[in-house]
C-alpha cells in the first residue's frame, strides 16, 4: 500500500475523514460477506486440487474456494485489509464455533430482522481467537487489537467495512462455510495447513506474478468496467490460466441467459456484446441472492463462465 500504512487509513476511515489512498475511493472498506451466490457459481467451476486466483475483500471467495479443496489460492484485492480479514475470519472458524462467529461477524438483521448486532466485532470477547491470529499473523494480529483497543467494535463495524450486507439467512446460504455446523467444520479442517498469497493491487493495471492458475474468480468487479476494458482484462488473463482453465468473468444479479439487455444496466448485463468478445464465453445460471432470500429457484442470478481450450 503507498505512503500510508494500513492502520492510518484504517484510523482515517473509522473516524469519518475523507480519504482516497487506493486506486478506486469504492473499495477501500471492505466487504463484511459476499452478496453475491458465490455457493451457486462455484457449482460451475473446478476447484477441487486446483490453483485459484480470486479477487474479494470479504475473504469469502477465498474461504469458499478452499471449502472445496482449492489449498494453491491467490488473493487479488484494490482492498488494503483483504488479508487482515482473510486471517481474521481463519482465526475465528478454526477456534470460536458457528454461533459465536456469527455473534462476532454479522450485523445487519443479526440476531432478528430490523434489529443490528448491538455487540459486533466484539474481539476482546474471544482471547483464543487473538492468541491463534498471533500465530497466523503478526501484523494482522496488531492491526485487529490495535483498533479494538481504541474504538468499540460498532463504529468499527460500521465505517470500516461496507454496509452491503445481506441477512444472516441469506447470506448463510451464499457461502459454503456457513451454510451449516457440517460446513463450517469441513472448512476449519480444509483452512488448516492453507496460506494464500496476497496481492495488494488493481487487476486492471495487469496482474504483478508469472504464476498461471486454473480456475480465476472475478466477483462482480467488472460492473465498474466498459467493454473495452473487460476485453483489456480478459486478454491480460487469458495468458495466466493452464489449458483447460475458467475464468468466472462477471457477475449478473437477477438475469439468467434469457434476460433481454436494457439501455440502463452496466455493460457486462449485456450477454451478446459480452459473449461477442470470445467464443469461449458460456453464462451459467443458478438461484440468485433474492431468489435466496424469497426461497424460490426460479429468481436467478448468473455469471459468465471463459473456458480456455485444451
Ligand atoms: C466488486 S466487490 C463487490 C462484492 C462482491 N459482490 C462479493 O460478493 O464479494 C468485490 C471486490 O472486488 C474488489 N475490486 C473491485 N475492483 C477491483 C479491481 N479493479 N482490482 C482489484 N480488486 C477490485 C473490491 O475491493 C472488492 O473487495
Amino acid at each position: 500500500m503507498p505512503m500510508i500504512s494500513k492502520l492510518e487509513l484504517a484510523n482515517d476511515l473509522i473516524n469519518g475523514r475523507f480519504v482516497h489512498y487506493t486506486d478506486h475511493y469504492s473499495f477501500q472498506r471492505l466487504y463484511p460477506f459476499c452478496n453475491e451466490n458465490v455457493s451457486g457459481y462455484m457449482d460451475f467451476l473446478n476447484l477441487e486440487g486446483k490453483s485459484v486466483l480470486t479477487v474479494g475483500s470479504s475473504a469469502d471467495q477465498a474461504i469458499s474456494a478452499i471449502a472445496r479443496g482449492s489449498k494453491d489460492i491467490t488473493v487479488l484485492d484494490i482492498c488494503p485489509f483483504t488479508e487482515d480479514y482473510f486471517y481474521l475470519k481463519k482465526s475465528a472458524i478454526e477456534t470460536i464455533d458457528k454461533k459465536d462467529f456469527e455473534r462476532l461477524l454479522f450485523y445487519k438483521d443479526y440476531p432478528r430482522t430490523f434489529k443490528n448486532n448491538r455487540h459486533p466485532f466484539a474481539l476482546k470477547d474471544y482471547p483464543e481467537l487473538l492468541a491463534h491470529l498471533q500465530t497466523q499473523n503478526e501484523e494482522s494480529h496488531n492491526l485487529w487489537l490495535t483498533l479494538s483497543n481504541t474504538y468499540s467494535g460498532e463504529i468499527i463495524r460500521k465505517n470500516l467495512f461496507t454496509q452491503d450486507e445481506e441477512k444472516p439467512s441469506v447470506t448463510r446460504q451464499l457461502t459454503d462455510y456457513l451454510k451449516s455446523e457440517k460446513t463450517y467444520l469441513k472448512t476449519r479442517e480444509r483452512l488448516a495447513g492453507v496460506t494464500p498469497h496476497f496481492i495488494n493491487a488493481n487487476i486492471t493495471h495487469g496482474i504483478p506474478t508469472d504464476k498461471k492458475f486454473d480456475t480465476i474468480i472475478l466477483s462482480n468487479l467488472t460492473t465498474y468496467l466498459n467493454l473495452e476494458e473487460i476485453e483489456r482484462l480478459l486478454d491480460s488473463l487469458i495468458p495466466h490460466l493452464n489449458d483447460g482453465g475458467q475464468i468466472m468473468l462477471g457477475y449478473m444479479y437477477r438475469t439468467d441467459e434469457y434476460s433481454t439487455y436494457q439501455e440502463e444496466w452496466d455493460v457486462i448485463y449485456h450477454i451478446d456484446k459480452i459473449k461477442g468478445l470470445n467464443p469461449d464465453i458460456e453464462v451459467k445460471s443458478f438461484q440468485g441472492v433474492k431468489g435466496v432470500l424469497f426461497e424460490t429457484p426460479h429468481m436467478k442470478d448468473a455469471v459468465y463462465v471463459y473456458q480456455k481450450k485444451r
